[in-house]
């Protein structure tokens, strides 16, 4: 595998590129220093952490990049800072004074891997997308950080159900509504099965999440885990438009019929995803995958045999990927070695 570097620095030379690598430099940090942008997509995406210098802002904004997490934009010209912070989806690091703050950031957040997040959709109501979330979830906690599962659903019911968690003491969103910034370790305050940290959405009245604390919660989950998994739902409220824009990846699960194949259609573009991979539910007559792929515009990367024993287990709390369920089983292992990485960090 190649050597993926903890920090990107996109600076020109001079007095900011000097600050910034003596910071790196400092904390012993792998760099890639990178001024000609058509070289930045790979090390944009893989970095722990990108320093933009203040005079690269507007270029690099230009670029329309995909979101990422652990974007600094650092300088001394306040009005460049303010002016291009938000377009970056950046933190503000002004120079000197946040010199020491530079240096904690690095200590902090590049020394930890971001694990994947991964969203998982349904093109239309009741199609096993929150299965298969739960069942992606409990075989990366197989992983040595364990994994993250994150129902941003308000009409899902609780995902803690579908673990059996429901009585599992720990947090919810209740609790985590007002989280922001950047967060610590929550595993201690969560409820844990089966190795799988799970953030739930409460019974009772349904709880109106705001973008902010889906965008703390998710960032911190990724520096502790090695997967986290993501149930936006069907909803399009704007907290779950935040989950899928966090989300590197996108599966989006299809029944395979023609009404499914429409409704997938549209959930694409009310969603606006670009990359979605079709997960096919397949059902007894339904299409076969090559069709769906052509009609959903998008690849279809795993077909989900149908697994009766799933709603009886749903009902009693039994996590999907335990039990003697093996031809699920596989095919979500494989899924998830694909959209994750082969699980060997
Ligand atoms: N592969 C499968 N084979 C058979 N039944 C399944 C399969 N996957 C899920 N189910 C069952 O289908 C029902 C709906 O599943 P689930 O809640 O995961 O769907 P969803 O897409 O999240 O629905 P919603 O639109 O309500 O969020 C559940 O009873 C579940 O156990
Ligand atoms: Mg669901």
């Amino acid at each position: 595998m190649a050597e993926r570097s903890d920090v990107l620095v996109v600076a020109g030379t001079g007095e900011t590129q000097d600050v910034i690598l003596s910071a790196v430099a400092a904390q012993e940090l792998g760099v890639t220093v990178v001024t000609d942008l058509d070289a930045l997509a790979v090390p944009w995406r893989d970095a722990g952490v990108v320093l933009v210098a203040d005079d690269q802002a507007e270029r690099l904004a230009a670029r329309a990049l995909p979101h990422r997490d652990g974007v600094y934009l650092i300088g001394s010209d306040s009005r460049r800072l303010a002016t291009w912070s938000t377009p970056l989806s950046a933190q503000v690091i002004g120079l000197p004074e946040g010199s020491a703050w530079l240096g904690a950031v690095l200590a902090d957040g590049s020394a930890r891997a971001r694990a994947p997040v991964v969203a998982v959709l349904g093109g239309s109501g009741g199609v096993g997308a929150s299965t298969l979330a739960a069942a992606l979830a409990q075989l990366g906690a197989e992983r040595p950080d364990g994994a993250a599962l994150v129902d941003v659903d308000p009409a899902g019911g609780g995902i803690d159900l579908l673990l059996g968690a429901e009585q599992v003491q720990g947090w919810r969103w209740p609790g985590l509504r007002a989280a922001e910034g950047q967060l610590g370790d929550l595993r201690p305050q969560l409820p844990v099965v089966d190795g799988v940290s799970v953030v739930s959405m409460a019974r009772g009245a349904a709880l109106d999440l705001a973008r902010e604390p889906i965008a703390a919660v998710i960032g911190g989950l990724r520096s502790w885990h090695s997967v986290v998994v993501v149930d936006p739902g069907r909803s399009l409220a704007p907290a779950a438009r935040e989950a899928v824009r966090l989300a590197g990846r996108h599966l989006l699960v299809v029944a395979g019929g023609i009404r499914g194949v429409a409704a997938a259609r549209q959930t694409v573009a009310a969603l606006g995803l670009e990359h979605p991979e079709v997960v096919l539910r397949r059902w007894p007559g339904g299409l076969p995958a090559d069709l769906v792929a052509e009609a959903v515009g998008h690849p279809v990367v795993a077909v989900l045999p149908e697994e009766r024993a799933l709603r009886a287990a749903a009902e009693r709390g039994e996590p999907p990927a335990r039990g003697g369920r093996r031809g699920y089983r596989k095919v979500v292992a494989k899924l998830l070695a694909e959209v994750a990485g082969g699980g060997d960090g």
